[in-house]
């Protein structure tokens, strides 16, 4: 069995991948990553991490790796995690690739179409807050939907998180036998140590503009192990969008 999760080298990848590694069972569990630099990886992830016999670590650009390279990748995975994010700098929100997200989201779908799994592949999306699940009926007040269009207009990775999030959901509903996802939306993250309580609703309580809770990475890397570790998590979640707020209590 094996879990692929792209975004690896990322500040909530790099604690996914540490959750995974701790929580499986120790026998016949790989995690694989793919990771722009190798190198790079060890100011991230602990030495015995990247170790780790259960680690298999892939270099190379997800969006440039040609169909039989990403469908070699998703082959016999149950699960894929993608905690892809464009990078807080002036390319990384303004430059190419603008559709990082949505297209990594769609390549990988494809790969997984493509290697005709017996079973549904877990695929477990990051996503935001501020990205309002409209099939749901959610509704934000008016405020909230002005600055949401803004955003959306001005900052591409904002549009981009939406259109994948709404890729999974128009393209894979409640039936579709190769992918089950879920969408996981974190308020404001933070960073924090450990695992701590949190909560986790179908839809935001707080506005994502206004009122904005907070989320710590590593609870988001929990929920996401959880989801696939544990079936009855998974099922209570499939083809939904929660979301994950740190319980302040
Ligand atoms: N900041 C917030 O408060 C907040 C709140 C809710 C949701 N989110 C969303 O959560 C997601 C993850 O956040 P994070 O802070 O954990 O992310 P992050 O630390 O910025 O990590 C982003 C990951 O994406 C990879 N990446 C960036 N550009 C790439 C490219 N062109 N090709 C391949 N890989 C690329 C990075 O790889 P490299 O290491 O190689 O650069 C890294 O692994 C983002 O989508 C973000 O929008 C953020």
């Amino acid at each position: 069995m094996t879990i692929l999760v792209v975004g690896a080298s990322g500040a909530t990848g790099r604690l996914v991948v540490q959750q995974l590694l701790a929580q499986l069972p120790k026998e016949n569990e790989t995690v694989k990553i793919i990771v722009r630099s190798k190198a790079a990886l060890s100011q991230v992830l602990p030495i015995e991490t990247i170790q780790d016999s259960r680690l298999e670590i892939t270099e190379g650009c997800l969006l440039n790796m040609t169909d039989s390279q990403l469908q070699s990748q998703v082959k016999g995975c149950r699960a894929v995690v993608s905690c892809l994010g464009h990078n807080l700098n002036f390319n990384g929100m303004f430059g190419r690739p603008r559709r990082l997200v949505t297209d990594a989201v769609q390549r990988l779908c494809h790969a997984i179409e493509a290697t005709g799994p017996d079973v549904p592949i877990k695929f477990i999306l990051m996503n935001t807050t501020g990205n309002q699940n409209l099939k749901a009926g959610e509704k934000v007040s008016m405020p909230q939907a002005l600055v949401v269009g803004l955003i959306r207009m001005l900052l591409p990775p904002h549009a981009d998180n939406e259109e994948a999030a709404g890729y999974l959901q128009s393209r894979y509903g409640c039936h579709q036998k190769t992918i089950e996802w879920v969408t996981v939306r974190p308020d404001s993250l933070i960073n924090e140590e450990s695992v701590t309580e949190y909560d986790v609703y179908a839809s935001p309580v707080r506005s994502a503009i206004f009122d904005a809770g907070k989320t710590s990475r590593i609870n988001v890397a929990h929920f996401m192990s959880q989801l696939i570790i544990n079936n009855c998590t998974w099922n209570k979640w499939k083809t939904q969008m929660p979301v994950i707020y740190n319980n302040s209590i």
